[in-house]
């Protein structure tokens, strides 16, 4: 992770030594380098080139209002999945005609909201939403641009909870009723049908399950011309995945050049293309730092008792995710075999297990790769007060989400009368 290295023993974000940061800031604390943002972007951006393809930030990964502005002034779009996720949008500016909206489960005031604000696109998932919406669009006179989502029943050989193309997966109409719904969606009065859309899963790192989903996709593409319907844009969704380990992911290059050969092979190069990548953006351009408070050695187990927590990084309990982990400040010596694990109380709540290390209490440790899926996905859990967020830009940092307050903790609670 080039962003984050050691100088003289001392791990550094940018230039930035980050033993600095958690003493000025506090732990556990979430820690960015705008650098990584813009070189993953730019990742995209030149595998892009010139062909005609929108790449829609995912940014339920990270969506922190600094890093949207950042990739914002960078050009990006966005893709949304809810009122709040539009309402960051708006906040920092973002160009709504390269706003797509997805999700399983849109509500009438939510599509309203992105109507009123004109985005690009609804990637709508059922007969029912496609009816919702289109009332919803009529009442305000409008039209709303929608993409079917289609589950085109591919296996993208990651973990399942992440899996979403899938017949078993609640994601996205049945690529065998998708013609009909198309035939539905042209009888609607409120919609104007532009695009088709899926999306597979995430964190892949093969590219083949992107072609077995194109293939059908295609298909359904000529169907659709065989019955009148044009499509302007195809959108292939998020997906790619990062290295936490010693994985090698496809490269947004590899994955542009093989999906526009096909396009192009099949007399489909027309078709505009979106991109809705999340992690690919963020994940290797953070880490969580958090200082160990007790070391506690087990009958079977050596324990590093950290402030992060399950709350903080929920990756480990939910999926037995891996994150790389290192020491602010490596001390020379012999290493034990620990579990690094957080306050709550739960069995699942660690962060890493089993690594080789040379701690004392007081140590600050960096997770590794938790840019994406980190911060957003934290809770309150044992009423634990979110973390701070930074970013860091050169040798100069900026706090871009302050830590959460009992205070804001208790707020909006009351007692009975
Ligand atoms: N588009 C749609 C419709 C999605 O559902 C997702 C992610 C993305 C794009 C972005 O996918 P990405 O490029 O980040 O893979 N919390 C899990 C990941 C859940 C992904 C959900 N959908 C994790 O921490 O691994």
């Amino acid at each position: 992770h080039p962003y984050f290295q050691y100088r003289n023993n001392v791990l550094y974000a940018e230039d930035v030594p980050l033993d600095h940061l958690a003493e000025r800031l506090g732990t556990p604390l979430y820690v960015y380098s705008r650098a990584a943002l813009k070189a993953a972007w730019e990742t995209y951006r030149s595998a892009v080139g010139q062909r005609p393809v929108q790449v829609c930030y995912g940014m339920k990964a990270n969506s922190n209002l600094a890093v949207l502005k950042e990739f914002a002034r960078l050009g990006a779009g966005f893709d949304i999945v809810s009122g709040g996720e539009l309402k960051r949008a708006l906040a920092v500016g973002a160009d709504p005609a390269r706003i797509v909206f997805s999700g399983v489960g849109k509500q009438a005031w939510e599509m309203r909201a992105a109507l009123a604000a004109g985005v690009m696109c609804f990637n709508v998932e059922s007969e029912a939403e496609l009816q919702r919406l289109s009332d919803v669009a009529q009442e305000t006179g409008q039209r709303a641009r929608v993409a079917l989502r289609v589950n085109p029943d591919v296996d993208a050989q990651t973990h399942p909870y992440i899996s979403t193309g899938l017949k078993e997966n609640k994601f996205g109409i049945p690529i065998g009723a998708a013609l009909d719904a198309y035939r539905s969606a042209r009888l609607l009065p409120g919609l104007e049908i532009t695009g088709l859309d899926c999306h597979i899963g995430s964190q892949l790192t093969d590219i083949s399950p992107y072609f077995d989903a194109l293939g059908k996709l295609l298909d359904l593409v000529a169907d659709l011309d065989g019955i009148g319907i044009r499509l302007s844009h195809l959108d292939l969704g998020g997906g790619l995945g990062i290295r936490y380990r010693d994985e090698v992911p496809p490269s947004p290059k590899a994955l542009l050049d093989h999906v526009f050969q096909r396009l192009q092979a099949r007399g489909h190069g027309h078709l505009r293309l979106v991109l809705e990548p999340g992690r690919s953006l963020v994940g290797n351009a953070g880490v969580l730092l958090t200082a160990v408070q007790y070391l506690k050695h087990g009958e079977a187990r050596n324990f590093a008792i950290v402030d992060a927590a399950m709350n903080d990084l929920m990756r480990p309990a939910l999926y037995d995710a891996w994150h790389g982990l290192r020491p602010l400040r490596p001390r020379a010596g012999d290493t034990l075999e620990y579990d690094i694990v957080g306050p709550v109380c739960e069995s699942a709540d660690w962060l890493a297990r089993q690594r080789a290390l040379a701690l004392e209490q007081g140590d600050v440790l960096a997770l590794e790769s938790a840019g994406a899926y980190g911060m957003t996905m934290a809770g309150n859990y044992n009423t634990r007060p979110r973390a701070a967020e930074v970013m860091v830009d050169g040798d100069r940092y900026h706090v871009v989400r302050q830590r959460e307050t009992l205070d804001d903790l208790l707020r909006g609670e009351s007692t009975l009368p």
